[in-house]
C-alpha cells in the first residue's frame, strides 16, 4: 500500500520513530471522524477519545472501526516527492468489513459515495 503523507505532518514523525502504521480505509459512517483526524492542529494526546477504534494486532496501531478494510503495515521504502513524502508499506495485517458497508469518498471539497 501506499500512502502520500506531508513532511511536515506530525503523523510523519511518528512514522519515522516506529516504521509501523494502521492504515484505514473509511467508510461513509466515517465523516465526523474524518473532518476531525483532517483537522490541522488538533491535541496529539487523546485525538481518539472520540473515534471508535481498536488496537492492530500485529503493530499496535490504532484502526478505525468505521472502515471498509483495515491494514497494518510496515514501511518499505520512502519518496521524497515535493512537499510530500510517498510511503510505501508492506501489508503485515487486514481486515475487511463485511459486504454493503461502503467506501466514504472527498472529491472537490465534499464528502461523497459511490
Ligand atoms: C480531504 C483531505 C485530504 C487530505 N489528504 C492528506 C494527505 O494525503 N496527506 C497528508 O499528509 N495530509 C492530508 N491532509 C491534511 C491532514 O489531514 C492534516 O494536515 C493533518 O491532520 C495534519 O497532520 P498532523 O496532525 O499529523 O500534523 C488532508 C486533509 C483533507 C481535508
Amino acid at each position: 500500500m501506499l500512502v502520500c503523507v506531508h513532511a511536515d505532518a506530525r503523523f510523519y514523525d511518528a512514522v519515522e520513530e516506529t516504521r509501523t502504521w494502521g492504515l484505514s480505509i473509511l467508510s461513509t459512517s466515517a465523516r465526523p471522524a474524518a473532518a476531525w483526524l483532517a483537522t490541522p492542529g488538533r491535541p496529539v494526546v487523546d485525538q481518539l477519545a472520540r473515534v471508535p477504534h481498536r488496537r492492530g494486532p500485529r503493530t499496535g496501531a490504532a484502526l478505525l472501526e468505521d472502515s471498509v478494510a483495515t491494514l497494518e503495515c510496515a514501511t518499505e521504502a520512502e519518496h521524497p516527492a515535493g512537499t510530500h513524502v510517498v510511503l510505501v508499506g508492506r501489508v503485515l495485517d487486514v481486515a475487511l468489513a463485511p459486504d454493503g458497508v461502503r467506501p466514504l469518498l472527498h472529491h472537490r471539497g465534499a464528502y461523497a459515495e459511490l
